[in-house]
């Protein structure tokens, strides 16, 4: 890598999605890794593996069936960990280890508490640093290519960082990400930080210095920004900035910065920023996270003059308010507008334009569900195409309750009613129930609570305008919990009960998934520690 490049190391689909309700199924990541390789971003950061099955399995696929980016495997310092992102990297072309391990006082006082870590904080030191050198040649048994993060280094002691950064360098780790794990840094401080350890390790030029900024104090960009300034060649974000808490860097903000104010940072990357909006959008509907108006670079307003002064200024001269044009990052593409009297040939090759890939194997089944929707919206967009095959992709993945048919009905002198009939497809049996209540969606949840027993509590329920016109689609999203995770569902549709319905019936279908998989969890967990042959983990 040059040093007047930056590596776009992205993990929308790992810290991204460990943001509360925006889990995405396996298809979905897929779509995003594919878009991701289109957009340019040098790696792919797909998931942790050891964490889930179906983590392991999205990581597999996205290997094989995503090309370019470099595909990167999560793994904490830890044998088991390793195995597991090895094993699900196999066969990759370009594949990554990216393996983790808390160093401030904060963190192994905490986590680290076991007499086993030691006893005193010097010795807790020691063995980390130890199971840090020890996981980054254990991921060298698998590639080449291994990152290591210090978590919280944000908060951690130079001397202590320098030394644990030194020893997996001399280990073999090509790549040092040095995280703002809890977004505490100021801007020059994290440049500090950066400075402080590149200064104070020797290195050769193979080793890239790596931000990944957090957004409690809303500074993830800034943070990232002044890293590179003081030598980081790499930065972790996400795409609109999802990710725990607060967020991650977003991508978008960090690749537009580098390339507006170039002669400022004099540093290129590989991203091409007329594609920012539509993965933008791609990623919004995929996890549910709708992106502000107000948002940098992607929001809806972002482009817009609303103060008469500004209206006038851009019409004399758009530099006066303007640093960058909407076309420039895809904002203001005109979309081919397709509708009933389209055929196969103009549906496939928009599609094709927006790179989302059709197998032809399904072809037919998207062109039908195309009809039927031309048949109830005038003129189909963009937008409208994602949806298409997200609630399309959504249906593929196999789910536990389908809803056959629902009734609802509303006046200004009745309760609100609902009926539904609901397909159990796991015992091949249908059920009915009705109820009333507080309105038309409140009586249609509660007639599918009834039909589907799975205790929860519906924790948000919103609903926006997703496409324009008069017949613009409505996107539900509902979220819903089982005591501790969160369970997302979404669905689009022109009639927005239908909506609200397959939304709810999708974050249902969600918790069934997720409770099948806890029950199979130890068995496939056990499967998997015997198959890498590393016993239980430490
Ligand atoms: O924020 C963090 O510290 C992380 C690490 C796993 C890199 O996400
Ligand atoms: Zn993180």
């Amino acid at each position: 890598m040059p040093w007047d490049s930056v590596i776009i190391f992205d993990t929308t689909l790992r810290d991204g999605e460990q943001a509360p309700g925006a889990a995405m199924t396996i298809p979905e990541k897929v779509e995003i890794a594919h878009q991701l390789a289109r957009l340019g971003v040098d790696v792919i950061e797909a998931g942790f593996p050891i964490s889930s099955p179906a983590q392991f399995e999205a990581v597999r696929r996205i290997v094989k069936e995503v090309s370019g980016p470099t595909i990167c495997a999560l793994a904490r310092a830890k044998s088991a960990d390793i195995d597991a992102a090895g094993k699900a990297l196999e066969g990759g072309v370009n594949t990554r280890i990216h393996t983790f391990i808390a160093t401030s006082d904060i963190h192994l006082n905490a986590k680290f508490a076991d007499a086993r870590y030691g006893k005193t904080i010097e010795e807790k030191r020691l063995t980390i640093k130890k199971m840090a050198v020890d996981a980054v040649l254990r991921a060298k048994t698998f590639t080449s290519d291994i990152e290591f993060s210090a978590e919280d280094a944000g908060r951690t002691g130079t001397d202590y960082l320098c030394e644990v950064v030194q020893a997996v360098i001399d280990a073999g780790a090509t790549t040092i990400n040095l995280p703002d794990t809890t977004g505490y840094c100021i801007s020059d401080e994290y440049a500090d930080l950066i400075r402080r350890v590149m200064n104070g390790c020797t290195f050769g030029q193979h080793v890239i210095f790596s931000t990944h900024c957090h957004d409690d104090l809303g500074l993830a960009v800034a943070n990232s920004l002044s890293g590179v300034q003081a030598g980081a060649r790499q930065v972790e974000c996400t795409i609109n900035g999802i990710g725990e808490r607060a967020g991650n860097a977003a991508l978008e903000e960090i690749a537009m910065a580098l390339l507006v104010r170039a002669p400022h940072f004099e540093l290129k990357t590989g991203i091409n920023p007329a594609l920012l909006t539509q993965i933008s959008k791609i990623v919004s509907t995929f996890s549910g996270f709708q992106v502000q108006y107000n948002k940098a670079i992607v929001g809806r307003n972002a482009f817009t003059h609303e103060a008469g002064i500004h209206q006038d200024g851009v019409l004399k001269a758009r530099e006066t308010y303007e640093i960058m044009r909407a076309e420039d990052v895809g904002q203001d593409v005109q979309a081919i507008r397709l509708g009933r009297h389209s055929g196969r040939h103009g549906l496939f090759s928009r599609m094709d334009q927006l790179g989302i890939r059709i197998p032809p194997s399904e072809k037919d089944l998207i062109y039908d569900e195309f009809v039927r929707l031309a048949d109830r919206k005038k003129e189909i967009n963009d937008t409208d195409l994602f949806n298409l095959v997200h609630d399309y992709k959504n249906v593929k993945t196999e789910p536990h309750y389908k809803l056959e048919s629902f009734q609802v009905s509303v006046g200004t002198d009745k309760e609100p009613e609902a009926k539904v009939t609901i397909r159990d497809l796991k015992r091949d049996e249908v059920v009915e129930k009705s109820a009333t209540g507080d309105g038309p969606i409140d009586a249609l949840y509660r007639a599918i609570d009834h039909a589907v027993n799975e205790g929860h509590d519906l924790v948000n329920y919103s609903i926006r305008s997703v496409s324009e016109g008069a017949d613009a689609f409505g996107e539900v999203s509902v979220l819903i919990s089982f005591g501790g995770p969160l369970f997302a569902g979404k669905a689009s549709s022109t009639d927005v009960i239908h909506a609200s319905a397959e939304a709810y019936m999708n974050a249902l279908n969600s918790l069934a998934a997720h409770r099948a998989e806890e029950e199979s969890i130890q068995f496939v967990g056990t499967g998997i520690m015997q198959a890498f042959g590393s016993g239980t983990p430490e």
